[in-house]
């Protein structure tokens, strides 16, 4: 009974003094001056944290200067923050250069957690689904037929497709928000992919000093390539009255009165920096993800002739809508192995509590920095067997069950802007690839690394691959 009453003790003053008397947060030893800082500058960072959680648990602390960061390994423990307490979570670290890089804070995802931030956010994302519901499907089909033709000019010749998997990804995105596509070789293309890709560096970094060293000369030039690119796109909505893009309805929103939607005024910053995270979101995510599924498939041909083989029972010969996609098991269980196994934003991009809260039963004080570690989760041997081998089959046939423990978008109040995007996106492409062509190794012994490169974005090496066209 003591026993009892002792535990009940220790429960009650936890709750009204959590700071003191939770138990503290592993982690590895912390150095002078240093921290654990070195510990975030290993190659593969997404896989040096996984070992880390090894070591540690699905919960750990890393000291950087006066900042702690929280390392989330498992599907609970991420679910438990991003989803079951997401306003405690919800908000990006601060910094001096990410309020510029953020026009002000005005940007979707590295503006931190207010009223202003919900509004832009919630605005973005009716913009997105209206502007989708139209288009996405007719949108992607043409980019995907006219990647088809891009493959068909190769001739069978040993190719590296991660440039055609960009255009093709970042043509959607362009077409939904300006009504605009581009050549691969087009010198715009060229000057607006240059400068999405130095800022995309930014969204994985945890260290706000990171950040405060980052060169303010991108952002201008970031900016006024967009800007060119909006005012533009005005003039030609003033004199075609080209509608339905997420532009054209995020500057109507504009002019909306505020109400239970709208309860904050949004600017022209809000728009433009809305356009930037969709570039941004949109581009690398699903190249990179086309380009791991080709990878994987070199290494499993048996798994692409399967796909293939149900593609053309289920189709016959029509190429497939997305409506299909529960007809289609086994090309839906190849799309979420993928992002399994290679989740394209490993870390998602860094959380911050905006409160004093907790995790695991660990007290998390306000202003700690949480790295949700996807790649981690999707990697957990106590969630999935052989969780490094790519197997598809572990989605077929009853074994859905941990497709709870799946987090490649994240979740909460920060879930990818993109997903249903990226969602339709990918299953689309990877229907239309594999119906029409078969990917083949360049040459004997030369399959591809499947280590990757780990930056924000989870790359795949560069590898050349053969593509036959399927007669
Ligand atoms: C954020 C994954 C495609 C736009 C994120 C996050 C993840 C993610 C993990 C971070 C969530 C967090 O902070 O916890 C992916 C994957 C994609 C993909 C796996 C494709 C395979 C896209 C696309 C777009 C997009 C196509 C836009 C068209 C965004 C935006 C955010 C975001 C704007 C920031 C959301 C916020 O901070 O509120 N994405 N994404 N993503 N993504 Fe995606």
């Amino acid at each position: 009974q003591s026993k009892a009453v002792g535990s009940g003790l220790l429960f009650s003053l936890r709750q009204f003094f959590p700071r003191f008397l939770s138990p503290s947060l592993p982690g590895p030893l912390s150095l002078p001056f240093l921290g654990n800082m070195l510990e975030l500058t290993r190659d593969h960072l997404p896989n040096h944290l996984t070992s880390l959680a090894q070591r540690y648990g699905s919960i750990y602390r890393l000291n950087c200067g006066n900042t702690t960061i929280v390392v989330l390994s498992s599907a609970e423990t991420i679910r438990e923050a991003l989803v079951k307490k997401w306003s405690d979570f919800a908000g990006r670290p601060h910094s001096y250069t990410g309020d510029i890089v953020s026009g002000g804070g005005c940007s979707i995802s590295l503006g931190d957690y207010s009223e202003e931030w919900r509004t832009h956010r919630r605005l973005a994302h009716s913009a997105l689904q209206r502007c989708c519901a139209q288009s996405l499907h007719s949108v992607i089909e043409r980019q995907a037929l006219s990647l088809r033709q891009v493959l068909l000019g190769y001739n069978e010749t040993p190719v590296d497709l991660s440039e055609d998997f960009t255009v093709a990804a970042s043509n959607v995105i362009t077409t939904l928000v300006f009504g605009k596509e581009y050549e691969k070789t087009s010198a715009e293309l060229q000057r607006l992919h240059g400068c999405l890709n130095e800022i995309v560096s930014l969204w994985g970094s945890p260290w706000i000093s990171a950040l405060d060293t980052f060169p303010l000369l991108r952002v201008a030039r970031r900016d006024d390539i967009i800007r060119s690119h909006l005012q533009e796109y005005k003039v030609q909505c003033h004199t075609e009255g080209t509608g339905g893009t997420i532009t054209a309805s995020l500057l109507q929103s504009l002019d909306q009165p505020l109400g239970v939607t709208k309860k904050v005024a949004l600017t022209e910053t809000h728009v433009h920096m809305a356009t930037v995270d969709l570039l941004i979101g949109g581009t690398e995510t699903t190249a990179a993800w086309l380009c791991w599924t080709v990878a994987f498939l070199l290494h499993r041909p048996e798994v692409q002739s399967r796909v293939y083989t149900e593609l053309c029972t289920v189709l016959d010969t029509r190429y497939p809508q997305y409506s299909d996609r529960l007809r289609l098991p086994c090309l839906s269980a190849l799309i979420s192995e993928v992002l399994r196994l290679r989740p394209v934003a490993p870390l998602a991009v860094p959380h911050r509590a905006t409160r004093d809260s907790s995790i695991a039963g660990y007290f998390i004080p306000k202003d700690t920095i949480v790295i949700p570690n996807l790649y981690g989760a999707h990697h957990d041997p106590a969630v999935w067997t052989d969780p490094n081998t790519f197997k598809p089959e572990r989605f077929l046939d009853g074994g859905m069950a941990s497709t709870r423990a799946l987090l490649p978008f994240g979740g909460g109040a920060r879930l990818c802007l993109g997903e249903s995007i990226a969602k339709m996106e990918l299953f689309l492409f990877a229907a239309y690839l594999l119906r029409d062509f078969q990917f083949l190794p360049s040459g004997k012994d030369s399959l591809p690394d499947l280590t990757g490169i780990a930056s924000v974005v989870l790359k795949a090496k560069p590898f050349q691959v053969i593509v036959r066209p399927r007669p």
